[in-house]
């Protein structure tokens, strides 16, 4: 088996008995924010693009590039779909000229012609991607990889289970604007930015420890920020609280933790792999020189992006459109239908808007509770954004239905909150389309009622063994200390002796101290 890393999540991977292109990202994504790192556009789409199937793993913007599936990947090829709740991924598939696709089933394999076997692991809830995300397994002719993408699972045992894997690709690095958005003191973003970049390497090595594959390979980020707007995001410099890490300092810290089966794969690099070995090459002299030259590639890189950062800003505004207007036209019918996520916002949000030199020049609200789009009043909201008025033109104008996969990833945006974060005020941004509405409002129905009963004993604590956010088993992913409890997935705590959960509302733990044990038994 044969894989050459595309870029960021993408790769291709070849075997006899077919070639499998995944998630080709080449142009910039979330209002020419992202682009990959490093630069991939040199390669040669022509010849990747002409693949038997196609696999993207899901529609964020970085993975499904719809441009570039458009120009470069062959029409003849098979997608292989992940089994999605709504019909989005393939439908915009289908618009981009694809017509043959297999439907898998999450955790089912399938044996394509020639003895290749896929399996698909979706993943479904509200929080997962723009309502979903998924990771791939392959295996030839006694090689099994994994391409983990930048999925979550809760635990990999449906992977493990069908055989020792030989490579394990998945995310390592930040894919989110938090903290850096959130107007606090430069001294608590460090802190919290610290946090979330220690939390997102130990998620990586957690998952690494769980699946034991003989070679582990960070892909699915960090992308590059080449707008001087954004400049500041890139993990230069040596920030403790940059949430971006690249692949270079990933592997100094897991061989820091005595690991030695970490590879890099560059645009270009080309693994091959057997049950026994993995021989890499790279396009690239020396792989530490490159990284050591890193701010000298971007800055080379952002001087050829120029015309294109500036092409998309001149498109951004919508004269003349009436910005509340709209808004009160495409939320208000959604608030009205809306019960788990409008009762889980509670509270007002507010949108402050500004020209383009940061001047505020209007200021709405959305009330959740009133079901009402409107003039801000001078009420106290819990959450406040403020964005570019013509980076909402431009979403109305386009019926954007997913404004994380758009304006929030995009980091073109301020945020401000009072208390806990609130996981519904995302997922109802993601979710301005009816179908989308429809499935969140159904799935937190579903998991409102279901019933976690069983407990497990966690130092001197017994806790229910799922964690209340999306049940990741804590007895792999929960950590103590002291009295809180950390579930290290995505990092929420809890507080054990009230179970009450400190990262977002509206969600309690079940805890109580553990009988202590007969010192006779
Ligand atoms: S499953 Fe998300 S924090 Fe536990």
């Amino acid at each position: 088996m044969q894989v050459t890393g595309t870029g960021h999540a993408g790769m291709r991977i070849d075997t006899p008995a077919g070639i499998i292109l995944c998630d080709p990202w080449v142009n910039p994504a979330f209002f020419a924010s992202w682009f990959p790192f490093p630069d991939n556009s040199g390669l040669d789409w022509t010849a990747l693009g002409d693949t038997d199937y196609l696999y993207v793993s899901h529609l964020h913007r970085d993975h499904f590039d719809a441009e570039q599936l458009r120009r470069f990947v062959s029409k003849r090829a098979t997608v292989l779909l992940p089994e999605y709740p709504t019909s989005e991924l393939a439908d915009q598939l289908r618009e981009l000229g694809f017509t043959r696709f297999i439907e898998t089933r999450s955790n089912e394999p399938v044996t394509l012609d020639g003895g290749l076997t896929i399996m698909i692991q979706a993943l479904t809830s509200p929080t997962d991607g723009p309502i979903g995300d998924s990771s791939l397994w392959v295996e030839y002719g006694g090689v099994r990889l994994l391409n983990q993408n930048d999925a979550r699972p809760s635990d990999l045992d449906e992977f493990a289970r069908l055989g020792s894997v030989h490579a394990h690709l998945l995310q390592f690095s930040g894919a989110i604007w938090y903290p850096m958005v959130y107007d606090l003191p430069v001294t608590a973003r460090t802190a919290f930015g610290r946090q979330k970049r220690e939390r997102q390497l130990d998620r990586t090595i957690r998952y690494i420890d769980d699946l034991k594959a003989s070679w582990v390979f960070p892909i699915a980020g960090p992308p590059c920020f080449l707008d001087d707007e954004l400049w500041h995001l890139n993990d230069l410099g040596g920030d403790p609280g940059n949430i971006f890490p690249d692949q270079q300092v990933f592997l100094e810290h897991y061989r820091g933790l005595g690991r030695e089966n970490g590879q890099i794969l560059l645009p270009g690099s080309v693994a091959e792999l057997t049950p026994d070995s993995c021989r890499l090459t790279h396009p690239v002299p020396d792989v530490a020189e490159f990284f050591a030259a890193k701010e000298e590639h971007l800055r080379a890189y952002a001087q050829r992006q120029r015309p294109v950062i500036e092409a998309a800003k001149a498109a951004w505004p919508v004269p003349g459109l009436d910005v509340l207007a709209e808004l009160k036209r495409r939320i208000e019918p959604l608030l009205e239908e809306s019960i788990y996520l409008a009762k889980g916002v509670g509270g007002p949000v507010r949108l402050d808007l500004t020209d383009s030199g940061g001047t505020a020049v209007e200021s709405l609200v959305i009330d959740f509770p009133a079901g009402q789009v409107r003039r801000f009043a001078d009420e106290k909201c819990r959450y406040r954004f403020r964005t570019q008025r013509a980076l909402v033109e431009r979403l109305l104008a386009d019926g954007e239905v997913d404004w994380v996969n758009s304006l929030f990833l995009s980091c073109r945006f301020s945020a401000a909150r009072i208390g806990q974060y609130n996981e519904f005020v995302y997922s109802f941004f993601k979710c301005l389309s009816e179908e989308r509405l429809q499935y969140a409002e159904g799935w937190y129905d579903e998991h409102e009622r279901s019933v976690d009963v069983e407990d497990i004993q966690l130092g001197d604590w017994l806790v229910q063994r799922r964690c209340p956010h999306l049940k990741a088993d804590l007895s792999r992913f929960g950590v103590i200390e002291g009295t809180t409890l950390t579930c290290q997935l995505h990092g929420w705590k809890f507080d054990l002796p009230t179970g009450r959960c400190l990262t977002s509302v509206g969600r309690q733990l079940r805890a109580r101290p553990a009988p202590p044990t007969d010192p006779a038994q």
